[in-house]
């Protein structure tokens, strides 16, 4: 297989973002992000660090709010009331998964749409849908933008999904959709799961098992996208067995190095046009 870099993708957006949050700055507009982490997720910590550090490194605004893992649900939403009003911020992330004792859909609802640069407001979740003009939710947009880097082409292709999560399986497959691709979603309960897969042209893993798709599951030439995050003995693997699959022809993204560099890449992205918005909006 080809391996689709992740990271020279990355740092060739990140560039022309550069250019963009300069010419902001020129204006008096310096985009602005704050993520809100509650508790001590390991993984979470090391996500929400990566975020603050990008933006920096762009010039942008960034800061992150830790709240204690036992917060109100009340004070976090009062937090979120306060930044959706504070003017010198963009883009609000609120980073995934909260404690069992805070409402997910009430803390995502809280955010201003105008602010919701993870694209998981329903309103936002809906224009999507409908193929309005919205915040792209960041991996997906991450997925599409590896592919065109490679110049493939989604029109007419067969693709399969494995997840249907709000972050991820869903909104990739409608992003795949409305390129014109054929698009199965499968999950958990689906039967026949090999058939579907190998029947791919593009494959994308989105459900958090390691090494979970195997060559056996894989047509040859096919596109395989890894969104998995699995940590195994100290050591950071995809949804997809690398090693196996790799033996094929077509194109793979590794991990870490495909799909992880592109979500950040594609939060600035957001958050520069939430700055962009309020520049034109003046
Ligand atoms: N947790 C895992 N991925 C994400 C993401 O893209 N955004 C947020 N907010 N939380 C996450």
């Amino acid at each position: 297989m080809q391996t689709i870099n992740g990271k020279e993708v990355s740092k060739k957006i990140r560039e022309e973002l550069q250019n963009e949050i300069d010419q902001l700055k020129e204006k008096g507009i310096t985009p602005g992000l704050s993520v809100i982490i509650v508790g001590d997720n390991p993984a979470s910590k090391t996500y929400v660090k990566s975020k603050d550090k990008a933006c920096k490194q762009l010039g942008m605004k960034s800061e992150v709010h830790s709240l204690d893992g036992d917060v109100s649900e009340e004070e976090l939403l009062n937090l979120i009331d306060k930044l959706n009003n504070d003017e010198t911020i963009h883009g609000i992330l609120v980073q995934l998964p909260l404690p069992n004792h805070i409402d997910e859909k009430k803390v995502i609802e809280k955010i201003s749409p105008n602010k919701d640069v993870d694209g998981f407001h329903p309103i936002n979740a809906g224009k999507l849908l409908v193929g309005e003009d919205t915040f792209i939710p960041c991996t997906p947009h991450g997925i599409i933008k590896l592919m065109e880097s490679e110049n493939i082409d989604i029109e007419g292709k067969r693709a399969v999904i494995l997840g249907r999560s709000n972050i991820v399986g869903k909104p990739i497959s409608l992003l795949l959709l409305e390129k014109n691709a054929t698009v199965t979603i499968c999950h958990s309960k689906t039967e026949n799961l090999k058939e579907i897969t190998k029947e791919a042209d593009i494959l994308i893993a989105a459900i958090g098992k390691a090494n979970f798709v195997k060559s056996d599951m894989v047509k040859d030439g096919a596109i395989v996208i890894d969104v998995g995050i699995n940590r195994v003995d100290g050591k950071l693997v995809g949804d997809v067995d690398f090693d196996s699959v790799n033996k094929l022809n077509g194109f793979i993204t590794p991990v870490p190095g495909g799909v992880g560099p592109m979500t950040i890449t594609m939060l600035i992205y957001n958050t520069v046009i939430a700055a962009r918005r309020l520049e034109r909006g003046k």
